[in-house]
């Protein structure tokens, strides 16, 4: 359309400039062209945390944030967690179309094949303190899968690439079963490749003495669609981080490291196991009308609410209240949601969140459900962690054949001291500034 274009007049030098708008966006770098002289280096964007700058092009998940609308591929993430198995939707990310039964059965076999680790990772997470944060394992063993596979530096190799999407996938649930096993004091269980993705994980977490362990089948469906809805939620902290690692070649485990450190914070993945504390914290329905106006007093953060994107309801966060209800007909009510209950209807009653847009998201009921099936806390991240992995590695292999692809590299704004002479350390004085890095 020729009136697909934006037309600015720059006040300082009143020379005009048409610039192209493409599905709604303008190129930052069609506005370097705008200079005061020639020496101008031209006209930057500033946008801190990225609150309107599209990073990429990507044709993997769709978010409407307004609508609360989520697809994978264009398929409705509701449709996605009622028909799908985990690992039907992994396919799904990574190759852009849902698999035929044929390669739905081969894919199944070839990452249940690759479930195993290497022993000498097991000696490496040994060394860990038997009280080390989960996620700090996981990261840090990830990060040195890297070490036992070098081939996967290869990145101009599709069959390579392609390999160590298979390692990672099939491999997080050993690495995190294993964690969870240490800080227990238990012994590894091996994978068991006959049980499928979500049931040899929760072999590999929960078998004691049994000769087959045998995984209740409702608790299994719940983590199963648990993991759907985590697969991937386009360019969140942690995507971008895998995007902006990954930009500089390194391999996917390093890459993939980073994203799972990126995930571990409390404003992003962490804030699952930031809501069980806070839940246990309010304790008692009474107790919510005071800790909502802590919030409203700019106290405390109603933790698994709000989101950058959504303003509305999360659709993840409804099907996980479904969810919810089902696991507990097994498990017997965590008494938890009855609080969360009450103040996610507090909070959506009351004009603070209103104005503001929060709702909850993910992670307001996904800790709920799984303290119920038995997973502590300081678990919640991981069992974001693991299915994530396969958007991360979606992304990261969309990134690496975008033909626009270059290392990345923000701009900054300078705003520090001009240019000023070295003073020796004979004839600084003394400050009477506090000593501090902050
Ligand atoms: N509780 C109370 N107030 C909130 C909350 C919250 N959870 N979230 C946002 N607000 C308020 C802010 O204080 C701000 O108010 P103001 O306009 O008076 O200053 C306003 O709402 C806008 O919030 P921002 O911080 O500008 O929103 P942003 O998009 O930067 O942050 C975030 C999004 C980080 C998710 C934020 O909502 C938050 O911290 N939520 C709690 C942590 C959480 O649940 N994180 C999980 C996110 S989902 C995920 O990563 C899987």
């Amino acid at each position: 359309m020729d009136n697909e274009t934006l037309t600015i007049t720059d006040n300082r030098t009143k020379a005009t400039y048409t610039i192209p708008i493409y599905r709604g966006t303008v190129r930052a770098m069609d506005l370097r062209q705008i200079k005061t002289g020639a020496d101008d280096f031209g006209l930057m964007t500033y946008d801190p945390a990225f609150m309107n700058t599209a990073s990429c092009t990507s044709a993997i998940t769709y978010l409407d944030g307004d609508k609360g609308i989520l697809r994978y591929r264009g398929y409705p993430i509701e449709q996605l967690a009622e028909h799908c198995t985990f690992l039907e939707v992994a396919w799904l990310l990574l190759e852009g179309e849902l698999p035929t039964r044929d390669e739905l059965e081969n894919w199944n076999c070839e990452i249940m094949r690759h479930t195993m680790i290497h022993e000498n990772l097991k000696k490496f997470m040994d060394g860990f303190h038997h009280d080390a944060h989960p996620m700090g394992v996981l990261i840090s063993t990830v990060a040195a899968l890297s070490t036992f596979y070098p081939d996967a530096k290869n990145l101009g190799d599709t069959k390579c690439r392609r390999k160590q999407i298979v390692r990672l996938i099939s491999k997080m649930p050993t690495l995190a079963a294993y964690a969870y096993r240490h800080r227990l004091g238990l012994p590894y269980i091996y994978p068991d490749p006959d049980l499928g993705y979500t049931k040899n994980y929760m072999n590999m977490l929960w078998k004691r003495t049994e000769p087959k362990y045998a995984a209740n089948p409702v608790l299994a469906r719940a983590l199963e669609v648990l993991f759907i809805l985590h697969a991937d939620h386009e360019q969140n902290c942690s995507t971008s981080a895998m995007r902006a690692v990954g930009s500089s070649n390194a391999d996917p485990f390093a890459t993939a490291a980073a994203a799972l450190s990126a995930l571990s914070g409390p404003l992003h993945g962490g804030a699952n196991e930031e809501v069980l504390r806070m839940l246990d914290e309010i304790g008692t329905k009474d107790r919510i009308p005071a800790f909502i106006d802590q919030v409203k007093e700019g106290k405390r953060k109603l933790m698994g609410f709000g989101h950058r994107v959504y303003k509305n309801y999360d659709p993840r966060a409804r099907i996980i209240k479904q969810v919810a209800e089902e696991v507990f007909e097994v498990t017997g009510r965590n008494h938890k949601i009855d609080i969360a209950l009450e103040l996610e209807r507090i909070a959506l009653s009351d004009e603070y969140f209103i104005k503001r847009k929060l709702y909850p998201n993910v992670d307001f009921y996904s800790g709920i459900i799984y303290q119920a099936m038995g997973f502590k806390p300081e678990q919640f991240t991981v069992l974001f962690g693991i299915p994530r992995t396969v958007g991360w590695l979606a992304q990261w292999q969309e990134m690496l054949r975008d033909p626009e692809r270059k290392i990345a590299r923000p701009r900054q704004i300078y705003t520090g001291e001009d240019r000023r002479e070295f003073v020796p350390l004979t004839l600084r004085g003394v400050h009477d500034r506090e000593l501090t890095f902050a």
